[in-house]
């Protein structure tokens, strides 16, 4: 793939302020019959690059003149769904029942869907045949197209014009996915969710087939955005108010290695550190494989980037790391981890682990718990392994249920474990906080998030949102802390 793929395809992004247009049309004429604008919710159920392109959606709803409000009893509603893990899906089915009954109260409610499990041909024909009142069906290389599809939903299916590549109508559902792609399209209205921070997209798609994982399959081959993309959307953004940038990929470390002037991550970070008015640099995710010495370096002696560092581990054993296909050992694992420890002392690391792959033994278990106690993460997201039709990993021999749960608790009993003793650390320290929003259970408190990310909850006034104060950190509550602003 050369570089200019993956510039912003600009005859692609006309052609969607044209729809954008003809779509404010379709949206005035209804607002003229309802005497109110249509309402519109997108519901987000998967990870960060899934919840950016949810802000990209409501983005393109905005533009034409929705409202978009919480309530999933819209006039439209959008499922930006994930398939992770097979609960996802359920979740999913389980909350399409709900809304086929506001359909029925509501016949001209529309209702859409699209993300990571609308990749899968299995999923699309279970949707055509048990949910067929969904209106429209779209996948993630295609996201950008929305507008055109909503207009076609809006006029009627009948009128697609038949050039259309990959479209197809089943009943009145409109459905379409694209396998791959080597376009991107980012200069469309987005919507975000946060004043004061946002999401950029470095690079979409994954290579590393890691034999678990489905996200290869549904999210395509790897592609990096332009540096001079990158730091122009950063540069505007901070003119927009933004202070914190979260730069977000599948494998953030292998950022820029297929671009025609190829540039690494850490170089990436050199350049947005450049950036006058931004204040934090956040990123996701690292994989363990291309972390480099550049990279540690770069994040030592940055005065921007947050000390934290998500580092999947996902098993502490090399035999099944290896059946992972994750290309490094549980020695490789702990080398780096606590190199990293000791080049910066205050960052806080945190991991993905999965229990319960094929073939993992109490022995396996027992290494997984071995790195846990050496590197004594922050925090880690345990979860049981799924099986995932497509990936290799599903055509091995599964284990027994009540073996992995028990082995499930006791990876997740000494991560809570050493994740309190690692919390309890900082107890008593005034540190930076960026304030993000009045808390949801008690409403006198505010709530924000330390460099390391942990939170901490603070009486303060709601104007000090989306700024940077200094908080004593006073009681540890487990995970997060109470704190008091310090001036
Ligand atoms: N790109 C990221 C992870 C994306 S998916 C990385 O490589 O680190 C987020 C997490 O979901 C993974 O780290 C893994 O722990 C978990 N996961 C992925 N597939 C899974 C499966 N089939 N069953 C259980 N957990 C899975
Ligand atoms: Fe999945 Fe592995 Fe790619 Fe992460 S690196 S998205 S776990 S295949
Ligand atoms: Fe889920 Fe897709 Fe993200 S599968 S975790 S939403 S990349």
């Amino acid at each position: 793939m050369n570089s200019f793929e993956t510039r912003d395809n600009l005859e692609e992004i006309e052609r969607q302020y044209r729809f954008i247009e003809l779509l404010k049309n379709v949206v005035e004429h209804i607002s003229a019959e309802k005497k109110r604008k249509p309402t519109a919710c997108v519901e987000t159920f998967g990870c960060q690059m899934n919840a950016r392109d949810s802000e990209k959606i409501s983005g393109i709803l905005l533009s034409v003149g929705f409202e978009i409000i919480e309530d999933e009893n819209a006039d439209l509603t959008v499922y930006n769904t994930c398939s992770v893990r097979d609960n996802a899906n359920q979740k999913v089915y389980g909350r399409l029942g709900r809304l086929s009954t506001f359909k029925k109260n509501n016949p001209e409610m529309k209702i859409a869907l699209c993300g990571c499990m609308t990749q899968e041909e299995e999923v699309i024909d279970k949707l055509c045949q048990s949910y067929g009142f969904v209106d429209l069906i779209f996948g993630t290389h295609n996201l950008y197209r929305f507008a055109e599809y909503l207009y076609y939903v809006y006029e009627g299916v009948e009128n697609i014009p038949a050039d259309i590549e990959d479209v197809r109508i089943k009943g009145h559902t409109l459905i379409s996915h694209w396998n791959e792609t080597d376009k991107i399209c980012e200069k469309l209205p987005v919507d975000r969710k946060y004043f004061y921070k946002s999401g950029v997209n470095i690079m979409f798609g994954c290579n590393n087939f890691c034999s678990y994982c489905i996200v290869p399959y549904v999210r395509g081959r790897e592609r990096s955005r332009e540096a001079d993309e990158i730091i122009a959307e950063i540069e505007n953004l901070v003119k927009d108010g933004v202070i914190e940038v979260m730069l977000l990929g599948q494998n953030v470390n292998s950022y820029g290695k297929n671009l025609e002037d190829p540039i690494s991550f850490a170089e990436l970070l050199r350049r947005v550190e450049k950036i006058e008015g931004l204040e934090r640099i956040r990123f996701m995710t690292s994989h363990p494989k291309d972390l480099s010495d550049e990279l540690i370096e770069v994040i030592k002696n940055s005065k921007k980037i947050c000390h934290h560092l998500h580092l999947p581990l996902q098993s502490g054993s090399s035999r099944i790391l290896k059946s992972m296909n994750r290309v490094y050992d549980k020695e490789k694992y702990l080398d780096l981890a606590l190199k990293i420890r000791r080049e910066i002392p205050d960052i806080s690391i945190t991991t993905d682990i999965i229990v319960g792959f094929p073939g993992e033994t109490k022995e396996d278990v027992d290494d997984t718990l071995d790195v846990i106690r050496k590197v004594e993460f922050d925090n880690a997201f345990t979860f049981i392994y799924s099986v995932r039709t497509g990936t290799p990993a599903a055509k091995m021999e599964q284990l027994d249920e009540k073996f992995v749960k028990e082995q499930f608790d006791r990876v997740l009993s000494l991560v809570q474990e050493t994740a309190r003793k690692r919390v309890e650390l900082i107890k008593g320290l005034t540190l930076p906080v960026l304030v993000e929003e009045i808390n949801k259970q008690n409403e006198e408190y505010l709530t924000g998030r330390l460099s390391n990310n942990t939170i901490v909850h603070f009486k303060g006034n709601p104007d000090l949102i989306g700024k940077i104060v200094n908080v004593k950190c006073n009681e540890c509550k487990g995970f997060y802390y109470i704190g008091e602003v310090v001036e």
